[in-house]
């Protein structure tokens, strides 16, 4: 089976791409733009395997889009590629709707004039907006999202859908909680915090730092959205979650012990506009019927993803510097 993967460069697509890498059976196309968030070095360990091709391109270009499956007739689309940070969403939302509205479009209409055989959409848990306690969203959960990032998710799942009532495109949906691992673009929470633990710098916790978030390894989403690919039902959603749920302020503690650091460093900095208080979903559906499970236990994927950041110090620096900095000024220097 081909399986044409967008955004296979960014932090959870590379990961994709390095599991389905150890796969006999399956190829892969990688399509990406290579935005501030896709990376190469990320896919180092694939780059020489004959059943592996990198396409520069941009998902939201037609001309470009169809090139790709023209040529490549692929036999699964796996749709990661996005704008996917939210505090960028609120600086310059204009990116996130293009790519996250029209460039999931603009796929959708290739698969459907190529009778692409399966197209799952990578989504968030996100489009559920924030759940009050003891609440958890399973896919029938009403969508209130609160971003323009994860309101242009949600745009771009139904759209999705539609495309399978309409069309019958055997398209799927996932929606997952928040990833963390190696090679994660370190404007995120844990691998922000991370880094500027490892320089000694401040650790910048928005508003009371008590807001909620499910941790999912990246890994263990990844063999979610494998066996979805594989046995996942057209039409449907699907939740992947971590079941490990924690403020953000308890994450930051761990990471400054697991970094040898000191509280010191945490700094109280202005909220997020519209943030979500507490995200949190099950994931029985996509246990049921496919048997995943999470394999890696919070402790020791942090573990692993320190380990990670401590010995890839010359991946941190490369994609700190230019743009980063522009971007961390903006988003921080105000707060
Ligand atoms: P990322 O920002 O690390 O990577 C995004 C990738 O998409 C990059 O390689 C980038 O170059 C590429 N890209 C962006 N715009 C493009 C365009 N116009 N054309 C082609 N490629 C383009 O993102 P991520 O964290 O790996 O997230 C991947 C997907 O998973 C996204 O759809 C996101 O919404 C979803 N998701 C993320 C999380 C999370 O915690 N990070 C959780 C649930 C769902
Ligand atoms: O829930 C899934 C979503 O998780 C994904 O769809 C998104 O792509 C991904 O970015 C993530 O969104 P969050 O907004 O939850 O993740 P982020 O890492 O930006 O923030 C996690 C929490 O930490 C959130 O409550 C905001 C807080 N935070 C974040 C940063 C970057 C801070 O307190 N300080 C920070 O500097």
């Amino acid at each position: 089976m081909k399986l044409l993967v967008t955004g296979g460069a960014g932090f959870i697509g590379s990961a994709f791409v390095r599991l389905v890498a150890g796969r006999a059976d399956l190829d892969v196309v990688n399509v990406d733009a290579l935005t501030y968030a896709g990376n190469l070095e990320n896919l180092a360990s694939v780059a020489s395997s004959p059943r592996y091709r990198f396409v520069k391109a941009d998902i939201t270009s037609f001309d470009d889009i169809e090139k790709v499956f023209s040529e490549e007739k692929p036999d699964a689309v796996v749709h990661f590629a996005a704008e996917s940070h939210v505090d960028r969403s609120i600086l310059m939302p204009d990116a996130f709707v293009r790519t996250n509205v029209f460039g999931t479009f603009t796929l959708l209409e290739a698969a459907k004039r190529h009778k692409t055989a399966r197209f799952v959409h990578v989504s968030t848990d996100e489009v559920y907006g924030s759940l009050d306690e003891p609440h958890e969203a399973d896919e029938n959960y009403p969508l209130k999202p609160s971003s323009p990032y994860s309101a242009s998710k949600a745009g771009s799942d139904l759209l999705a859908l539609s495309y399978y009532t309409t069309f019958k495109l055997p398209v799927l949906v996932t929606r997952a909680s928040n990833n963390y691992g190696p090679c994660q673009f370190p404007e995120k929470l844990i691998p922000l915090m991370i880094s500027n633990a490892l320089e000694g710098k401040p650790l910048p916790i928005y508003g009371d730092g008590m807001q909620v978030r499910d941790w999912l390894f990246v890994d263990d989403h990844c063999r979610g959205i494998l066996s979805l690919v594989e046995k996942g039902r057209p039409g449907e959603v699907y939740n992947i979650g971590g079941s490990r749920s924690l403020p953000n302020i308890e994450v930051v503690k761990r990471i400054i012990a697991a970094t040898g650091q000191t509280d010191k460093l945490m700094t109280y900095v202005t909220d997020r506009p519209g943030h979500d208080r507490r995200y949190a979903l099950t994931s029985e559906k996509l246990e049921k019927e496919t048997g995943w499970k999470t394999l890696v236990p919070f402790e020791e994927g942090l573990a692993e993803t320190v380990k990670w950041y401590r010995e890839n110090t010359d991946w941190v620096s490369r994609v700190k510097s230019g743009e980063y900095k522009t971007y961390y000024t903006r988003n921080y220097g105000d707060r």
